[in-house]
């Protein structure tokens, strides 16, 4: 909403949620999500033609276009807990939308949900709507945490979904029109309203397979002598296959993929489509595994047992550039090795109060230190977990001068100079790669 607002002062842009603490600190100099350039776009935009809001009846009244952008977290209950979509929060918008309008709007399905959900929106809003008219279109969104600004200014695509009817047509072609003020046609792409909804789960579950592929070939070339990186660029240089979203890691993290492929799932066992649903769900298994296997050779590595051993987690943001902690792959690894009996010390330039939140209550030794060289000292192991520019760029002779002996580094993402680590001192256990160790 902040970059439509940004691009086109000619509309106003309110954005009305529940949480007033949150519309407070919209309205504030301290934003409440870190993401690259959005205090820039906001600044520009607050106050001229975008505005926060905890009003959200005169927001619903006074709107002719309704994004609709509420969570959609996995059901925690009932039927098809753990992996359907929790759509209470979507269907008391819905019902909202409808007892507060007095004119007519286009609801817009901005969240992602599973397929058919517009459905059911339609039937809400108009079943007792006092004969006030609605259209909706599903216009899914397809930015990345930690590069947002720029995926949503050069977006590789824009697509609305609506019905083929007249007036669904023309409130397509209102919404085109908005995006048509910084995004080149032949980006707006349209699409049926169920296309629209069932490719943005589509695109996620390709791109999470992405990674488990790549991620599932990690323990054979720790085994082989292969090393991942070089195959991965071959395998890329494809041009079939292209290069992005093929670095090996620790696993996927994020709000949306697991989330997603599990909707899916759930769906395809929903339309008794046992075999979709298992191969879609074995892309949640690798990378469950692959999280799992990251603990396992820090074990063996260390002798069997890392029972008292402090390990220093470098990264807790689910990725780099975002303090976003959701399905983080750190909050999976340091449960396990707070099993372990591991005292673990955590640091992040972004993500330690999520963090901290996230390891709330469970029992173990844990802290929180935001410098990366206070946080390794007198720990016998690094574990890199998100991929932070800066853990590329320390003193690892000053690091490893600091650290308990034998000294190793677990690198979950493959962003350190491996050979340069080795000479230093460290054992150095990359992903996909063989380890350069010490030992006879
Ligand atoms: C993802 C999609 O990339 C977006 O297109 C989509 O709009 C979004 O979900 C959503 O549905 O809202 P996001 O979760 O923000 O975006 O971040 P990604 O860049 O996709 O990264 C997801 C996870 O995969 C991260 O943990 C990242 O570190 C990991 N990853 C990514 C890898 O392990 N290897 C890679 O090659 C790429």
């Amino acid at each position: 909403m902040a970059m439509i607002a940004y691009k086109c002062p000619q509309y106003k842009v309110t954005v009305v949620d529940i949480n007033t603490e949150r519309i407070d600190q919209w309205n504030s100099e301290d934003l409440p999500v870190y993401e690259p350039g959005l205090d820039g776009i906001v600044r520009e935009a607050r106050g001229r033609n975008l505005f926060f809001s905890a009003d959200i009846q005169r927001g619903i009244k006074e709107a002719e276009i309704i994004f609709v952008s509420v969570n959609t977290p996995v059901k925690e209950f009932g039927a098809g807990a753990g992996m359907a979509a929790d759509l209470q929060y979507w269907e008391k918008t819905a019902r909202q939308i409808r007892d507060v309008s007095d004119s007519y709007k286009i609801i817009v399905e901005k969240s992602t949900f599973p397929v058919k959900t517009a459905l059911a929106m339609e039937r809400i809003l108009t079943s007792d709507s006092n004969g006030v008219g609605f259209d909706i279109l599903s216009n899914p969104e397809f930015l990345a945490e930690g590069t947002a600004i720029k995926d949503l200014e050069y977006p590789d695509r824009v697509l609305i979904g609506s019905r083929y009817t007249q007036s669904g047509l023309k409130a397509r072609d209102e919404l085109m029109e908005i995006y048509a003020n910084w995004v080149p046609n032949e980006r707006i792409i349209t699409s049926n309203i169920w296309s629209s909804e069932l490719s943005k789960l589509v695109a996620n579950a390709f791109l999470a397979q992405r990674i488990s592929s790549i991620n599932s070939f990690t323990a054979l070339c720790e085994k082989s002598g292969a090393d991942i990186t070089e195959v991965a660029r071959v395998v890329g240089m494809d041009s079939r296959l292209g290069p992005k979203f093929l670095n090996a890691s620790v696993g996927f993290g994020g709000s949306c993929f697991k989330k997603d492929i599990l909707n899916l799932v759930y769906l395809c066992r929903h339309y008794g489509l046992e075999e979709i649903a298992d191969y879609w769900e074995s892309v949640i298994g690798i990378n469950d595994y692959q999280m799992g296997r990251f603990v396992l050779t820090m074990l063996s590595a260390m002798f069997n047992t890392l029972a008292g051993k402090r390990i220093c987690l470098f990264g807790f943001a689910f990725k780099a550039n975002t303090g976003d902690t959701r399905e983080s792959p750190a909050l999976n690894v340091s449960k396990r090795l707070i099993a372990e009996k591991v005292e673990l010390v955590i640091t992040d330039p972004k993500a330690l109060n999520n963090a901290m939140k996230d390891l709330d209550g469970i029992e173990g030794k844990v802290s929180y230190v935001e410098d990366p060289y206070e946080a390794s000292a007198h720990c016998d192991a690094i574990a890199v977990v998100t991929e932070w520019g800066l853990y590329a760029n320390l003193d690892f002779k000053r690091i490893y001068e600091a650290m308990v002996k034998p000294a190793f580094i677990f690198d979950g993402r493959n962003i350190l100079d491996h050979k340069e680590l080795f000479e230093i001192g460290f054992n150095v256990f990359p992903v996909g790669k063989p380890p350069l160790t010490h030992f006879k």
